[in-house]
């Protein structure tokens, strides 16, 4: 079983690599959307990078630290909530990667391996859009596992 705390050391190189993110005021903007139940779409992200960040530490992924840790930041960072009743939430998970990836071009400019591991993260949903790196998978599975946990967390407080 893997210890999913991290230690102070490790906490504070997590922190490190967001440093630039964190404060800014379109991050700080996804505190205002729901995601799952009560989890706003901020804690989602960081739930989903502190998982990916972790299990690639404590099992030896070999993925690149800095990469993995700012896709799986922005991977959700499509600014709007998608449970409004609006047409152009339509399809919204088909739909989101895209928008996630032009805002994280948009606001931090990033290159296209993180581009490619927003795009991929919600395959085989995305049939088309498979995972190419090992950031990729690691974020696409990481993903999927916090996502399932958030929405039984939902259910289970009915
Ligand atoms: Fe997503
Ligand atoms: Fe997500």
């Amino acid at each position: 079983m893997v210890n999913r705390k991290l230690t102070c050391e490790e906490q504070e190189q997590f922190d490190l690599l967001l440093r630039n993110y964190r404060q800014h005021e379109k991050i700080q903007e996804m505190k205002c959307y729901i995601q799952h139940g009560a989890i706003s779409t901020y804690d989602h992200v960081e739930r989903v990078a502190r998982l990916c960040f972790l299990l690639n530490r404590r099992l030896r992924l070999g993925a690149d630290e800095k990469a993995l840790v700012t896709g799986a930041f922005m991977h959700d960072f499509y600014l709007y909530d998608w449970h409004e009743n609006d047409r152009s939430h339509r399809l919204h998970g088909y739909h989101h990667p895209d928008t996630s990836c032009r805002n994280a071009v948009l606001y931090f400019q990033v290159g296209e391996h993180i581009q490619q591991m927003i795009r991929s993260h919600m395959w085989p949903l995305t049939l088309t859009k498979l995972p190419l790196s090992r950031e990729a998978w690691i974020l696409c599975l990481v993903d999927k596992y916090i996502s399932t946990a958030e929405t039984f967390a939902m259910r289970k407080r009915g």
